[in-house]
């Protein structure tokens, strides 16, 4: 049963790098910026609840799967999959469930660096002392005017596509694993500064209780927002993860190493809403700004206290790194498998993938401003209509993306994953991937891919669709 391939793309050298890997995967705009605001329109407690219900009892058991048949099948996840699925007597047909995920993951990527590019800006803004002392109102205001300004947006989006485009062709994380032994640790410190001055605002609790209270009859609202939003920051059900997988060492324990990703990520995201709302609060904002939140309440924050201007500045760097620990794992998927089908070079394959991602990436670029207008999936009283200039409901080019990829494929991934995992790779090799010494914890866990990861993904789509 053993197996002794390795992936030619190369190895991780130990396991604490595929935990580097996978925590600055997983760790990204999704805890900092998007948990913040989607907890804020969702109602916060009864959001927040769904949300760790999602993570542990779903989004880690289709790690968990992901990561062991990355490793079992040491190649990108479309060729593992289809190797894995002929080894099992199963249709190779099951590598389309790689190749939507790795599309998802690309989808994800030309919003992620729209927003990213934002950072920069803000490096810039905070930097020069544009923040020092500014209120509520006003940092809504410089939010408002960069996202009106398509040429600045496309001019950050650019570069931070560039940059990603840059560590992913130079080979597997060579030279930014040093730097992210540093920035991560950084980054968590730089939370914890951040929460300690959102406690002396005299709105702490005011923001533990929106964000720890629950509130059943809101369960329901944000219940499948919850389930996206546990795949989206767990970087799940898009072959990211799996990819990683792939690079990973053979005596190196599954289990452990994804349980620390998983409570890591969790620990990233409930600081920084706990840091976030008592400032949302004090600032008089509103919770349910949307997509703003994080970068108007960040410089209300360190515009207003001592060597603000210094650590917001660093905050940002630090905000732009995270994701670009994330963004580099969402193209390596796909660059592995071009790469793998057209043996031409990673700098070829990187270059084409990053421009098409860049392009799609303008549509969300100008949904911010000059294509705010340009509605998608509208239900009107006339029928549906897939576009619609100016309608009334519908969703912009960047939320119908990010609907998409986090609510339909990611998820719709995440189950094939389980599915094959569970059900098509047997048994023993399920159990020699994972290795535990425990054959209690193993069947726990065995079952949880089988069974409730499945069921959890379904009756989730289905309580979205009775609503
Ligand atoms: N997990 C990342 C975050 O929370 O920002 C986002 C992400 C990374 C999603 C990689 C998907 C992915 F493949």
């Amino acid at each position: 049963m053993a197996n002794d391939k390795v992936s030619i793309h190369g190895a991780w050298a130990s396991r604490w790098v595929f935990i580097l890997a996978a925590t600055g995967s997983a760790v990204g705009l999704g805890n900092i910026w998007k948990f913040p605001y989607m907890t804020g329109m969702y109602g916060g407690g009864a959001f927040v609840m769904m949300y760790l219900v999602c993570i542990f009892m779903v989004g880690l058991p289709i790690m968990l799967a992901e990561t062991l048949i990355g490793r079992r099948g040491r190649q990108s996840p479309v060729n593992a999959l289809r190797t894995l699925a002929i080894d099992s007597g199963a249709s190779p047909k099951w590598s389309w469930a790689a190749l939507m995920g790795m599309i998802a993951a690309l989808l994800i990527l030309s919003f992620y660096s729209v927003v990213a590019g934002w950072s920069f800006d803000y490096i810039l803004s905070m930097g020069s002392g544009e923040f020092t002392g500014v209120s509520g109102g006003a940092a809504g205001a410089a939010f408002g005017a960069l996202t009106a300004d398509p040429v600045r947006l496309t001019l950050w989006h650019t570069l931070f596509m560039v940059i990603t485009a840059f560590v992913i062709a130079r080979g597997v994380v060579a030279g930014l694993e040093r730097c992210l032994r540093v920035m991560m640790p950084l980054l968590f410190v730089l939370l914890l500064v951040l929460l300690a001055y959102s406690m002396t605002t005299g709105h702490f609790m005011q923001g533990f209780h929106f964000l720890f209270d629950f509130q059943p009859e809101r369960l329901l609202d944000g219940v499948l927002a919850a389930m996206g939003h546990a795949f989206f920051t767990l970087s799940v059900g898009v072959g990211a993860i799996m990819v990683y997988g792939a690079y990973m060492p053979k005596n190196a324990s599954i289990g452990g190493t994804i349980l620390t990703v998983g409570i890591l990520d969790t620990l990233v995201a409930l600081t920084a809403g706990l840091a976030l709302f008592p400032i949302v609060f004090a600032a008089g904002l509103e919770p349910g700004a949307g997509p703003g939140l994080m970068f108007v309440t960040l410089p209300v924050a360190f515009g207003n206290i001592a060597f603000g201007q210094l650590m917001g500045t660093v905050f940002f760097v630090l905000v732009l790194i995270a994701a670009w620990t994330s963004s580099i794992s969402m193209l390596e998927p796909a660059v592995a498998y071009l790469v793998e089908r057209t043996q031409r070079s990673r700098v070829l394959v990187t270059s084409v993938l990053a421009l098409l991602c860049w392009v799609v990436g303008m549509g969300t670029v100008l949904s911010f401003n000059l294509g705010a207008e340009a509605k998608f999936f509208v239900f009107a009283d006339d029928g549906f209509h897939l576009f619609q200039w100016g309608a009334e409901g519908g969703r912009n080019f960047f939320d119908t993306i990010d609907y998409l990829t986090s609510r339909i494929l990611l998820p719709l991934g995440g189950l094939a994953f389980a599915i094959f995992a569970g059900w098509v790779l047997k048994r023993e090799v399920v159990r020699d991937e994972l290795a535990m010494k425990s054959p209690l914890l193993f069947s726990v866990v065995y079952w949880l891919i089988r069974v409730v990861a499945p069921i959890g993904v379904l009756i989730v789509f289905i309580a979205e669709l009775s609503k």
